[in-house]
């Protein structure tokens, strides 16, 4: 088990942690993103879309619960603020789209239960002051550990 917090002083900063976990993503890559509205999920899966090599803007999906963005890896951006259950997410055929190969985002991820359990990255922001978010980064599975280390240098060089 890996868990590593992080804090961002700006918006500009949790998107240059979310470039570098982009960077270093591989297809199949799944992570999950969780925080109270606010928190900075977009903001930060903007930061992966760019990393990946997208250039487009990543916004929260509002009508539809899945957008996906053309990249060096397909950025499939799921968001189940929206879902009613846990029942409405399993129905949603995400295993399919975590297992091709792209990389997964999901806002939301506590909203789908159990469903990915043991899997993936997970990333919980919270806020700190109006401008500072906390990211705490939890994984036990080692694909994960150079999106990690490049996410801490990431918080530590000047930008
Ligand atoms: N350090 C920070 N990191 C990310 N967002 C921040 C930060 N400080 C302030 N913000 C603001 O917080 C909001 C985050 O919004 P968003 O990324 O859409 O959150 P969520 O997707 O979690 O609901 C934006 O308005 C952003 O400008
Ligand atoms: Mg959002």
């Amino acid at each position: 088990m890996t868990l590593v917090e992080i804090r961002t002083r700006s918006p500009e900063k949790t998107q240059v942690v979310g470039r570098a976990i982009g960077e270093n993503a591989r297809a199949g890559d799944l992570i999950l993103l969780e925080g109270e509205l606010g928190a900075g999920k977009t903001c930060l899966t903007q930061g992966i879309l760019w990393g990946l090599g997208g250039n487009e803007y990543a916004r929260s999906p509002t009508f539809v619960l899945m957008a996906q963005y053309a990249a060096r890896l397909t950025l499939h951006h799921v968001d189940l603020y929206r879902i009613e259950s846990a029942i409405e997410a399993a129905e949603l055929g995400l295993d399919e789209v975590v297992s091709g190969d792209g990389v997964t985002v999901v806002e939301w991820a506590d909203r789908a239960g159990g469903m990915f359990e043991g899997q993936g990255l997970r990333i919980r922001l919270a806020l700190v002051t109006e401008s500072t978010r906390s990211l705490t980064l939890s994984t036990t599975d080692v694909r994960y550990s150079s999106a990690i280390e490049a996410a801490r240098l990431a918080e530590r060089d000047g930008s």
